[in-house]
């Protein structure tokens, strides 16, 4: 394979005219009329001087050849599972076809591709592309969310016309953009290494009785893209979990927090992290009492008195000493609430409020996207509607920022 090999650049630039170590890339293709847009994936990689491995799936091979990726890589593609295949430093898989996600998610190996993927335990960066009705089949969608759980990042698929003449979600995101996230990637690896970040996340349930609650409809997913994000990054994460709906990332440490007064002991008790994101909806008030066992029906009407709870990033706020990232997050309605944000920046004396539009149901609460306002003292920073996932990414590079990382 010798002559595939030219001589290694000891560094190479990204678009951003950074200074990028060079990268040892595994590409994984697979099967689908999207894999031609993996040769210019494969140029854009090879011109900032990374070293790429091209991986096809047998299937892939039927859409394109190995030798035009082994020509523009400049090295020989494994036929077999080599030790080296491990110890790179991203695996990206563009295009990934419904049908490698689901073998990913088995964890099935029965080729080199899924052989690599089993064994490597670096970041994993993936583009589906498939039809649009596959991609939104529950067994697909199970199968994301088993990836994603697990710390696989996902770019795409994309809104657009598809090779059959449908129109919806399956589109492969274009090759630029997953360069670029795959570049990011691989400069943010180390940039919160050695920080501690403490996230919560989820909706708390304050109880009224014995079966019954008090809560919000917070799914969790903002904050556990947040923990995932961090980790990417480097970072030792902390997520307390408030009745999460979505699947924990892997490689973080979770408690569980289901009430408000449970966040506020667990979070108070990690007060010296380096960086607090509060993206749980916790509760202002909880019931004063709460019934024992299960409340019987009865004629009268049930009244409750509600008392309030303790204000847990007031308390971060104030009692500051560390020179820690404070985050606050802040669901409200409209400009007032926009306005009513920028308050709770002095108030609760955080670095950074994250304020999203809770009157609009495409967004925010218990949806997968969100579209968001970063609130701090040096200005106001609006991101475009985009999942979660991508909007977790914008607030880690404000902390990162903050941080001086
Ligand atoms: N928060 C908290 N402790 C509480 C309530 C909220 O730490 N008991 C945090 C949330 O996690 C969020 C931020 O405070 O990061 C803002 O929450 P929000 O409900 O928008 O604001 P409140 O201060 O509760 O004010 P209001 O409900 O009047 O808008």
């Amino acid at each position: 394979m010798t002559h595939w090999i030219r001589r290694r650049r000891k560094c190479g630039f990204s678009r951003y005219g950074h200074n990028v170590r060079v990268a040892r890339v595994l590409l994984g293709v697979t099967g689908g009329i999207a894999a031609y847009k993996a040769c210019e994936l494969t140029r854009l990689l090879v011109r900032t001087g990374h070293e790429v491995t091209p991986i096809l799936t047998p299937d892939a091979e039927r859409f394109v050849t190995a030798h035009t990726f082994e020509a523009l890589a400049r090295r020989e593609m494994p036929r077999e599972l080599y030790p080296h295949l491990v110890e790179a430093d991203l695996l990206l898989i563009a295009p990934l076809s419904a049908n490698t996600l689901a073998k990913l998610a088995q964890g099935l190996a029965d080729n080199v591709l899924t052989q690599s993927a089993l064994a490597f335990d670096g970041p994993v960066l993936a583009a589906p592309a498939m039809n649009p009705r596959m991609w939104s089949h529950p067994a697909t969608q199970e199968n994301v969310e088993t990836l994603r759980r697990r710390g696989v990042e996902l770019i795409g698929p994309d809104q657009g016309d598809t090779a059959e003449g449908d129109v919806g979600v399956g589109r492969m995101t274009e090759p630029d953009e997953i360069f670029e996230r795959g570049v990011s990637l691989l400069e943010m690896r180390d940039q919160l290494r050695g920080r501690r970040v403490l996230v919560t996340a989820g909706g708390t349930r304050e109880p009224l009785d014995a079966v019954r609650f008090l809560g919000n409809r917070s799914s969790g997913r903002m904050g556990a893209a947040l923990a995932a994000e961090a980790r990417r990054r480097g970072a030792e994460v902390t997520l307390v979990s408030a009745n999460l709906s979505v699947p924990t990332p892997v490689g973080v440490d979770v408690v569980d927090a289901p009430t408000a007064e449970d966040v506020a002991r667990e979070t108070l008790a990690r007060r010296d992290a380096d960086v607090v994101l509060m993206a749980a909806a916790v509760a202002d008030y909880r019931p004063a009492e709460r019934a024992e066992g299960k409340r019987p029906k009865g004629g009268e009407p049930w009244t409750v008195t509600l008392e309030p709870t303790t204000d847990v990033l007031r308390e971060l706020g104030a009692g500051r000493t560390n020179g820690a990232v404070l985050v606050g997050f802040a669901a409200d309605v409209g400009e007032r609430g926009l306005e009513r944000a920028r308050e709770k920046l002095a108030t609760k004396q955080v670095d950074l409020i994250v304020f999203n539009d809770v009157s609009r149901e495409d967004i925010g609460f218990d949806a997968a996207d969100n579209e968001v306002v970063l609130v701090s003292a040096d200005g106001e920073q609006r991101l475009e509607k985009a999942s979660k996932e991508r909007i977790a990414v914008a607030i880690l590079d404000a902390v990162a920022h903050r941080l001086g990382s």
